[in-house]
């Protein structure tokens, strides 16, 4: 496994969310700022009493700079209102800030490539970051990438989603579900979407009970 320096070092003294999201705009912790176009930092109330966490940004993230603005972005909010949380009291983050991808040639479609192991622990210390500075009740893991990076790689999604859990490693630890990601949803065949959906809506209201 390569061995990334990490994002430690370039985490500011001052911790609130302000003074870190203008930090991680010149993190070169690991190799994923070289190629894409800006850090992707978290969003939202610092007051949040519910972090959602991501895998890492997509292409529309990337150009934006705003996380969860892209298609995911779109089932995820109409899912939220579905679930009856309020999107305006989340704060809305990745476990990666920097968008992965491959592109045959320049000008070409950039497609997402899933975050190594590596990166997604380079880029850890600014989720825990993020999760100390705001203290959430709950946190709501989207997907294998964001649940591995705070439970580990043994953790599946399948077998745990819709569970309330205690995070580890933070004092005062929030409670934690973790579910599917939005764009798992948005790839499930058609017969089977509406399901799928609905699957996940589930979750989410078990994070909108334990709030
Ligand atoms: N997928 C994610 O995991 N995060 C985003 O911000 C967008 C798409
Ligand atoms: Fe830093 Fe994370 Fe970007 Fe890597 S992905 S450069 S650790 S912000």
């Amino acid at each position: 496994m390569v061995r990334y320096e990490g994002a430690e070092d370039y985490l500011p003294r001052d911790r609130t969310v302000t003074a870190l999201r203008e930090a991680s705009a010149d993190c070169r912790g690991c190799d994923l700022f070289a190629d894409a176009t800006q850090t992707v930092f978290g969003e939202g109330t610092d007051r949040a009493r519910l972090v959602l966490v991501g895998e890492m940004p997509g292409d529309r993230e990337d150009r934006e700079g705003r996380p969860f603005v892209g298609p995911s972005g779109g089932l995820l909010d109409r899912a939220l209102t579905d679930a009856g949380i309020d999107r305006d009291t989340v704060y809305v983050t990745n476990a990666v800030k920097h968008f992965r991808f491959t592109q045959e040639e320049k000008g070409k479609r950039r497609i997402h490539k899933k975050p190594s192991r590596s990166q997604v622990v380079a880029c850890k210390p600014w989720l825990l970051a993020e999760l100390d500075a705001i203290r959430p009740d709950v946190v709501g893991l989207l997907g294998a990438t964001a649940a591995q990076s705070l439970f580990g790689t043994d953790f599946r999604v399948s077998a745990r989603r819709g569970e309330v859990l205690e995070l580890p490693g933070l004092d005062d630890p929030p409670l934690a579900v973790a579910t599917v990601h939005p764009s798992a949803v948005l790839r499930v065949p058609d017969a089977d979407r509406d399901r799928a959906y609905t699957e996940f809506v589930d979750d989410l209201r078990v994070v909108s009970a334990a709030l």
